[in-house]
């Protein structure tokens, strides 16, 4: 059921990889709620991914542009303003690892790896917000959503350097929260997902079983990724006008509780 959240709301959504992807799905429901949107991921993923094929079935434009790059985001930003002018929302839902992706243990990092991990998965948001309100990007009441893991507060063991860029991206959106609230009035806020079977998410050595660990600590079980995109569109928003500056648990319960019946009865 929709309920014309987003009427008259346009944004961008980077990160839409396959139909697995948290951005495609806050894309699908993003465009049943009323909003105009503009999908970006880096070029690669155009190869890679799907997600031309998204914005055919949404009839959304496609700006590809690598989010390490400040050109391709001022490219990215002007093409945009040029279609439509100022926007409403933006999703950063974009994170990479390649000390995840080749097993490297936490205890012997690869350093090249660690700075793009931090370059891609937390600095991309900065980038986008700098660039942002430097090009006046933002309509005012706007709203930007981060996706970012409980791992920023609590040790997860093979989440490694991913650990340090979410709790990056979280200092981030309290940071900009600030400058851009005063600004523009734009909220800036995290939403901190329950492990979720994507391509990132899959990339984690032992993730089926951190699907199972969550779900059975969790007293409402997982949240799904179209569940993600409901809280996202609520974030985007005129309903959460003053919440701003927060990491917003949507895991379940996960994240405030200790152990559960069911896990006791495993052990
Ligand atoms: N899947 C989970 O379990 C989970 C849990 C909590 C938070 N998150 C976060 O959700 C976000 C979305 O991930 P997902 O799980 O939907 O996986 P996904 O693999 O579908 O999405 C990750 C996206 O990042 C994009 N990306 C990588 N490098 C980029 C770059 N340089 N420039 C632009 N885009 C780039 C990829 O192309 C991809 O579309 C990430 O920040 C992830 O850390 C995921």
């Amino acid at each position: 059921m929709a309920f014309g959240l987003l009427q008259g709301k346009k944004g961008i959504i980077t990160g839409a990889l396959d139909e697995q992807s948290i951005a495609w799905q806050v894309a699908l429901l993003a465009k049943e709620e009323g909003a105009e949107i503009i999908l970006t991921n880096a070029p690669v993923a155009v190869r890679l991914g799907k997600v031309r094929q998204l914005a055919e079935l949404l009839q959304s434009e496609f700006i590809p542009a690598d989010l390490v790059s400040e050109e391709d985001i001022i490219q990215l930003y002007q093409r945009t303003v040029d279609t439509w002018g100022k926007i409403d929302f933006l999703l950063h839902s974009v994170g990479m690892s390649m000390n995840v992706r080749k097993n490297k243990p936490y205890t012997d990092l690869n350093y090249d790896f660690f700075h793009k991990t931090l370059d891609i998965s937390a600095i991309s948001l900065h980038r986008l917000l700098q660039i942002g309100l430097k090009m006046d990007i933002f309509n005012e009441w706007g709203s930007v959503v981060a996706l970012t893991y409980i791992a920023a507060q609590r040790f997860f063991p093979k989440y490694n350097d991913m650990t340090e860029a979410k709790a990056l991206l979280e200092a981030i959106t309290r940071h900009f929260g600030y400058y851009l609230g005063k600004t523009k009035r734009v909220r800036v806020n995290t939403i901190s997902q329950s492990p979720t079977p994507t391509t990132a998410g899959l990339g984690i050595p032992g993730f089926d079983k951190m699907l199972v660990f969550s779900e059975k600590l969790s007293p409402l079980g997982n949240a799904t990724a179209r569940e993600c995109a409901g809280l996202v569109i609520f974030l985007f928003s005129d309903l959460s006008r003053k919440i701003t500056m927060q990491n917003i648990f949507h895991d379940g319960g996960f994240s405030q509780t200790g152990l559960t019946e069911e896990l006791l009865e495993l052990l």
